[in-house]
């Protein structure tokens, strides 16, 4: 009989992707997912550091866990508790001392390892502890066919980080930077288009930092040449990328941006402040001015491109000046969506110790000027969107019945309501919808086929701000 698994997946979509893959290499052993811990037969947390509080929120879902996995015991049965991620890697040694009922501790590099993994707890009652980084690839080990991730998918091809900005745990959670084979990333998105994905999204904690001499060994390749490649995919209408940083923005990017249709005019390139004091002091390798001029040569490649970003506004150090650099830096970006987050201190990082910490009132104030303006100009953004016609890959079930859901090329969820006769045919494709409603959090379109041919005015690539 079938074993059943359950994954709860904390923080970015590299977990996301992660999560899939440990599924896939747990299905071998009879594991197959669902979607409620109770009586499942193996839980895994699959965490992240990246901010506050994630130790204590796995601790306390931890709490909750145990108490299925006694009640399990109790009913004569036997779960495998697992914790996966960051927190795992990080917090490894101080997982097994405060929760000892916890079975396999394992980091972001192992889970490759799992089936081992598993049988050693299994041998040994619990206590396994795998937090190293193995110099055995990882992507090598992973089997070949992964479980169908539907019409949208996300690919990891590049992982880790070498750029040490002073205040994040990646580097250390995730090891140094790698990149995955050009061949072996392009064997698996053909393997998802013929499984049905028409989106790829390209994962990598720093991925426009990928790089790999390619087939033979002897080229150079970066991102844009690797998303010259996959567009050539047949069946493949939707290419993504995301995290980048701003210093690997290169020519070649930037220009498939302009050459490639099927590259999305929406980049999230997170520039954390607008400041070049607090810029340098978070060694992020590039100013406030190198950003904005990032930012014009990308609109001069795809004029209706739309960026998003990351703020971390508070960082050690950082006086009203200083953030009054980083709203007048949102302010003139014009950011079509964006994150931004009060600094917490992250303990290894050298951030952590800087003086010149700043009170958390302060940090408060500053996170709620910036998002109020950040909140207004998505919400401009997606009124600028009215009247337009966009093109919406329809990927799951709207809130109501007789509603789809789908992401506009800005990544804005879009709702339309389609006849219950269109809806097989519809779903899980690209249509033109012709935007009618604009929500803080999203749209609202109708079929274009269905709408008012006088509104049918912009062509879908127009920018939308
Ligand atoms: N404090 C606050 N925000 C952080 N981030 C990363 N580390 C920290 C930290 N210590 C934010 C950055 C990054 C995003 C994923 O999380 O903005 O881009
Ligand atoms: Fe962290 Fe991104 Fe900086 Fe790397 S580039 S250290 S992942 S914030």
């Amino acid at each position: 009989m079938a074993k059943r698994l359950f994954i709860k997946t904390y923080g970015c979509q590299m977990n996301v992707y992660d999560s899939a893959r440990m599924a896939d290499v747990l299905a071998p052993l009879g594991y197959l997912p669902v979607d409620e811990a109770d009586a499942a037969d193996m839980v895994i947390l699959n965490t992240c550091h990246i901010r506050e509080k994630a130790t204590e929120k796995v601790f306390s879902e931890l709490g909750r866990m145990r108490s299925l996995k006694e009640a399990k015991t109790g009913a004569g049965g036997k779960m495998i508790l697992a914790v996966a991620g960051c927190v795992a890697q990080a917090e490894g040694a101080e997982i097994l001392r405060r929760a000892p009922y916890v079975d396999i501790i394992f980091g972001p590099q192992a889970y490759h390892r799992l089936p081992e993994l598993v049988a050693r707890a299994t041998r040994a009652g619990g206590g396994v502890l795998e937090t190293g980084f193995s110099t055995e690839p990882k992507f090598d080990s992973l089997p070949e066919m992964a479980a169908p991730q539907g019409v949208s998918a996300l690919l990891t091809v590049q992982e880790g980080c070498d750029k040490f900005c002073t205040f994040c745990v990646v580097p250390y959670t995730r090891g140094a930077e790698y990149s995955r084979p050009v061949a072996e990333v392009v064997d698996e998105a053909r393997r998802m288009v013929d499984a049905g994905s028409r989106e790829i999204t390209l994962l990598g904690q720093n991925v426009n930092a990928y790089h790999d001499p390619g087939p033979g060994g002897k080229g150079e390749w970066g991102l844009g040449r690797l998303i010259r490649a996959l567009s050539e995919i047949d069946g493949l209408e939707r290419i993504r990328y995301t995290t980048s940083h701003p210093r690997d923005m290169d020519d070649d990017l930037i220009a498939a941006h302009r050459e490639v249709e099927a590259l999305m005019p929406f980049l999230h390139l997170p520039v954390q402040s607008g400041s070049d004091r607090v810029l340098a002091a978070m060694n992020r390798r590039h100013t406030a001015d190198e950003y904005r001029r990032i930012v014009e040569r990308l609109r001069r490649a795809r004029s209706d491109i739309a960026f998003s970003t990351d703020f971390i506004v508070g960082y050690p150090g950082e006086s009203e000046r200083d953030f009054a650099d980083t709203m007048a830096l949102a302010q003139e970006a014009g950011f079509a969506q964006a994150y931004s987050f009060k600094y917490s201190p992250r303990p290894g990082t050298p951030a952590a110790t800087e003086s010149g910490q700043i009170p958390q009132a302060a940090k408060e104030r500053r996170l709620a000027e910036l998002q109020t303006l950040l909140n207004d100009q998505q919400i401009a953004f997606n009124r600028s969107c009215v009247g337009r016609r966009l093109a919406v890959l329809l990927d799951g079930e709207g809130r109501d019945s007789g509603q789809l859901v789908g992401r506009s090329p800005y990544m804005q969820p879009v709702h339309v309501k389609v006849p219950r006769r269109r809806r097989g045919v519809i779903a899980g494709t690209v249509q033109d919808l012709e935007i009618v409603e604009a929500h803080p959090n999203g749209l609202s379109g109708i079929l274009a086929a269905s709408a008012p041919v006088a509104s049918a005015d912009g062509p879908s690539e127009r920018a939308c701000a």
